[in-house]
């Protein structure tokens, strides 16, 4: 049976996040509501893989990041390492343009205060690893966090001992497979405290960017 890379609208996983999501469909109707679907084309080459939509951004706006304080660094940051295109206006409808780029999050559905529990992130997995598995030409994954690095060791099969999470390390993968880039989230809170400068976040994609263009060719 091929698993779907998207929960459904109504996705019963997950009874505290249904409880949450419910709550807000009878507050806020003409939200999203609903999991986030990942935003960009299979055929990329990078996948960054988020926490779970903010309540008031992606849950709002139903693009990952998208009305999220973190969406602002990290769209910014992808239009300037040419990730994406256009202008980010907060808004799913203002026309931006992943390129070579995909963006997801390790749990779909918005959770009470951003924190999914261990059980939620474990119930959303297989849709992480049906994304993955439809993306043919994937060669670089952006862990942004622990929990979006610790899901997705999990579900590369990979050692947690053997790659711990650090802001900067790059996991390479076997065999030629995706090689996974970490980087502290770019929330509010990190980057209000100082714990990820925009030179810090830059610098993870120069990395990536690196990575995908390969070593300069000789002349
Ligand atoms: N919005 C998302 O979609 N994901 C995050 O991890 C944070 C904000």
């Amino acid at each position: 049976m091929v698993r779907p890379a998207e929960p459904d609208r109504d996705c019963p996983r997950c009874p505290r996040l249904v409880e949450f999501r419910e709550s807000w469909r009878a507050k806020k109707p003409d939200w999203q509501n609903a999991p986030v679907p990942s935003f960009g084309e299979p055929s990329a080459r990078l996948l960054i893989v988020g926490l779970a939509p903010g309540l008031h951004g992606a849950n709002r706006t139903g693009r990952p990041f998208t009305g999220d304080y973190a969406g602002d660094l990290l769209y910014q940051t992808l239009i300037d390492f040419g990730f994406a295109r256009g202008t980010y206006a907060a808004r799913p409808d203002d026309g931006l343009e992943l390129v070579d780029a995909r963006i997801t999050n390790a749990v779909r559905c918005v959770p009470p205060e951003n924190k999914p529990t261990g059980p939620e992130i474990t119930a959303c997995r297989p849709f992480l690893v049906a994304t993955m598995a439809e993306m043919p030409n994937l060669a670089a994954i952006v862990a942004l966090g622990r929990i979006a690095h610790d899901t997705l060791m999990g579900t590369l099969g990979w050692k947690k001992s053997a790659h711990p999470f650090g802001h900067g390390a790059v996991h390479a993968g076997p065999n030629g497979s995706a090689a996974v880039f970490d980087s502290y989230h770019c929330s509010r809170y990190n980057t209000n405290t100082g714990v990820l400068t925009p030179a810090m976040f830059r610098a993870v994609f120069a990395k990536v960017r690196a990575h995908l263009d390969g070593p300069p060719r000789p002349r």
